[in-house]
């Protein structure tokens, strides 16, 4: 029986929608094979051991939060000694020891790869992408560097810094303006399509910037693809990966694009819809540009990309290292399409962990 130390929540604007992952994945656990240890971590980034009752049982992420109350935990960032095992510290409780964790985190601080740097400290073994991969998975401009590097399809784009717009606006606007309308302006690093906007015309561009400038330092300007569709795939796998089903978000929200009212607060925004149809060449075609994503960005364990499809054209939009994990999300349920359900799912994610783990601990740290 192994035990995994499942964290959730965290400092992020997807905090909520992590709680509801958390739920699927502690539910798909094979009890046969594992106990969940459960560490909660608050908004303001304190870590907190509860109980599986502690953890609600609802769909609606406006129902939810980690209990603050629940003693405080935390990880020593170093490995145990030698032949001890991992262990869980609980303020005012004796440590509880664990094998694996699978950090069921969305956004900065938990997909960004922080949390990464700290378990490769701990010498733990971990479910998903390690730090760089974790991190270029997060910044959307560092990724389509490396994209683009690899010669992967992109749409056009610019970036500028916070300090190059407030030195000189009028060359930053002038660059965006360049690639047409409309365009999408996005904060680097943010998701959720949070601080995103569709910008139609030129007097609507500064606006879009100033909202991308409050997320993050670095924005991203996009040449607009007209009603494109979105098509994802979900990868499982260290050095050989595997693609699953195409799976299509249809958008039927007003905005016209996968908004944060579509995805999150519309119940009837978006449909999710697996299989994609799609021609069966295409399809090899789009889920090859999937796979070479991934390993570009040398992922490991999981990860869901996302394309645009236009007319014959097909394009990255972007690689997600840790997706959303909810009973309704597009990553289990491309795996259940194809014959992997939850429990399969969970337990084949901890095998890769461990997998990932061994290869590594047996590198040479001396000469
Ligand atoms: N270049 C583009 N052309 C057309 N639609 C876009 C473009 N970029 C983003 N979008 C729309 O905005 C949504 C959110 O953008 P995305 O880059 O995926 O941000 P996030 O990481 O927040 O999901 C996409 O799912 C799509 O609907
Ligand atoms: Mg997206």
């Amino acid at each position: 029986m192994k035990t995994v130390l499942i964290l959730f929540g965290g400092r992020s604007a997807e905090h909520e929608i992590s709680l509801l992952s958390a739920r699927f994945v502690i539910d798909s656990l094979d009890p046969t094979e594992f106990r969940a240890l459960l560490c909660g971590i608050d908004k303001a980034g304190r870590w907190h051991r509860l109980s599986p009752e502690q953890l609600p049982s609802t769909n609606d992420p406006r129902h939810v939060s980690v209990d603050a109350s629940a003693p405080r935990a935390w990880l020593e960032p170093m490995p145990p000694l030698h032949g001890a095992r991992h262990v869980l510290c609980i303020e005012g409780q004796e440590p509880e020891p664990f094998d694996v964790v699978f950090p069921v985190l969305h956004g900065p601080y938990g997909e960004d790869g922080c949390l990464q740097g700290l378990l490769e400290l701990a010498a733990v073994p971990y479910v998903g992408s390690g730090v760089a991969a974790s991190a270029v998975g997060m910044d959307k401009l560092l990724q389509k560097r490396v994209l683009a590097h690899a010669e992967l399809p992109l749409v056009p784009w610019i970036a500028f810094e916070r300090a190059a717009y407030r030195a000189t606006p009028d060359a930053c606007l002038a660059r965006a303006a360049a690639l047409g309308f409309p365009s999408f302006v996005k904060p680097a690093n943010m998701g959720s399509s949070l601080g995103v906007s569709k910008v139609r015309r030129l007097e609507e561009l500064s606006a879009a910037v100033d909202l991308a400038l409050e997320l993050d330092t670095t924005v991203l300007v996009e040449q607009g693809l007209e009603a494109p569709r979105e098509i994802e795939f979900a990868i499982l796998g260290n050095d050989s990966p595997e693609v699953s089903e195409a799976g299509e978000i249809v958008v039927e929200h007003a905005d016209g694009w996968y908004s944060y009212d579509a995805k999150y607060l519309d119940p009837k925004g978006a449909r999710l819809v697996a299989p994609a149809p799609l021609a069966p060449a295409e399809r090899r075609a789009l889920q090859l540009l999937a796979l070479k994503s991934y390993r570009v960005l040398g992922c490991a364990g999981l990860a869901r990309v996302d394309l645009f499809v236009s007319g014959t054209d097909a394009f990255v939009n972007e690689v997600n290292t840790l997706p959303g994990f909810t009973a309704l999300s597009m990553f289990p349920r491309l795996w259940k399409e194809g014959g992997v359900d939850g429990p399969r799912l969970v337990t084949r994610l901890l095998a890769l962990a461990f997998e990932r783990y061994e290869v590594r601990r047996v590198l040479r740290t001396s000469r």
